[in-house]
């Protein structure tokens, strides 16, 4: 008797893998009387199958009997998963024979690639991110181009692990001014067991200007309520997205577009002023990687004129 199976076997997370396994034997047909076939994943039995029937010992496996007295023994694995990795041994026994083949089956995920596309500064050092999610093996090559040749200035970040075993990366590149002229295209690419050929995102480089905060509050003659002013300028393109933060939450209010400007208004009253520790606008903008905040500290006393207490960022 001779049994046939590969040793080895790579297959994609949730595909559905044949554990190709056949046997051949002299009489013609087989006998079910001398047959006896085993699988087994490491030490634990998962089907057994001999003239008492099948019995299977895991809920994703399953041998067809038919194909079995044919000489077709392979197993079938349904939802492959990282877990599912190891040693598969395909025994047949017919009587007074025996021989068994082990299969290692191993999994692959193939990598989600994506490169953040965010608007940069002309003449100013940026840096770009390149994300690289759930693939497995860990082992995966990432090479940042500049219109199609490597660049140098990578650096990959940690590998963290998904529930499902996969992993994610970052891999960010530090673009020189010079990088970045004339608009190349920069490609993130990757080169890992589960690709057969190496997989790539790209984004051919816009420029921006990133937006100036100002922040400023002002009182009304006779009147006891104060105004905050957050004003976003100088920014290209648009949108800029303004948002109050009052002690950590976030209060929505009137906005005002005035083409390439933008000042979102607030109005407190004295007593709503005074419970107030910590007044922030936060600027949101394409070309910016965090959102950046202006904080307006409360003045003790109060603010004579618009514009007496401000802070500007550029
Ligand atoms: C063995 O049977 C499986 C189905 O259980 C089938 O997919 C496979 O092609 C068969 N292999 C051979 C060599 O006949
Ligand atoms: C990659 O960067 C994104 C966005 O900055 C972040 O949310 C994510 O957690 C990072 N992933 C890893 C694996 O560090
Ligand atoms: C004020 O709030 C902003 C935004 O929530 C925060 O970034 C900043 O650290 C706070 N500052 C102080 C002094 O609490």
């Amino acid at each position: 008797m001779e049994v046939n199976a590969p040793s080895m076997k790579e297959a994609l997370v949730g595909s559905e893998v044949l554990l190709p396994c056949t046997f051949l034997v002299d009489t013609n047909p087989v006998s079910i009387q001398f047959l006896a076939i085993y699988w087994y994943f490491g030490d634990k039995e998962i089907v057994r199958y001999n003239n008492k029937g099948k019995v299977t010992n895991h809920p994703r496996v399953t041998i067809n009997e038919k194909a079995a007295l044919g000489g077709n023994v392979s197993l079938t694995l349904s939802a492959m998963s990282i877990t599912d990795e190891g040693a598969y041994t395909c025994l047949v026994i017919y009587s007074p024979h025996r021989q068994e083949k082990v299969i290692k089956l191993k999994a692959l995920a193939v990598p989600g690639v994506s490169v953040e596309k965010r608007t940069l500064i002309k003449d100013q050092e940026s840096v770009l991110q390149c994300s690289v999610t759930d693939f497995y093996p860990e082992s995966i090559t990432v090479t940042w181009l500049r219109n199609g040749k490597p660049l140098g200035g990578s650096v990959l970040g940690m590998f963290q692990r998904n529930a499902d075993g996969t992993y994610r990366m970052n891999s960010t590149v530090t673009l020189s001014p010079s990088d970045t002229l004339g608009s190349p295209v920069i490609g993130c690419q990757v080169e890992h067991d589960s690709l057969p050929k190496p997989m790539s995102d790209s984004y051919k480089v816009k420029y921006g200007a990133s937006p100036s905060l100002r922040v400023f509050s002002s009182k009304f003659d006779g009147r006891q309520d104060r105004i905050f002013v957050c004003e976003a300028s100088g920014f290209y393109p648009e949108p800029v997205e303004l948002k109050w933060v009052l002690d950590g939450k976030e209060v929505a209010e009137t906005n005002l577009d005035r083409g390439f400007i933008k000042e979102s208004y607030l109005w407190m009253s004295p007593g709503e002023g005074n419970r107030l520790t910590n007044i922030t606008c936060q600027v949101s903008h394409e070309t910016l990687v965090h959102p950046v905040s202006v904080m307006q500290s409360l003045p003790k006393s109060e603010c004579p004129s618009p514009g007496c207490a401000h802070n500007t960022i550029s």
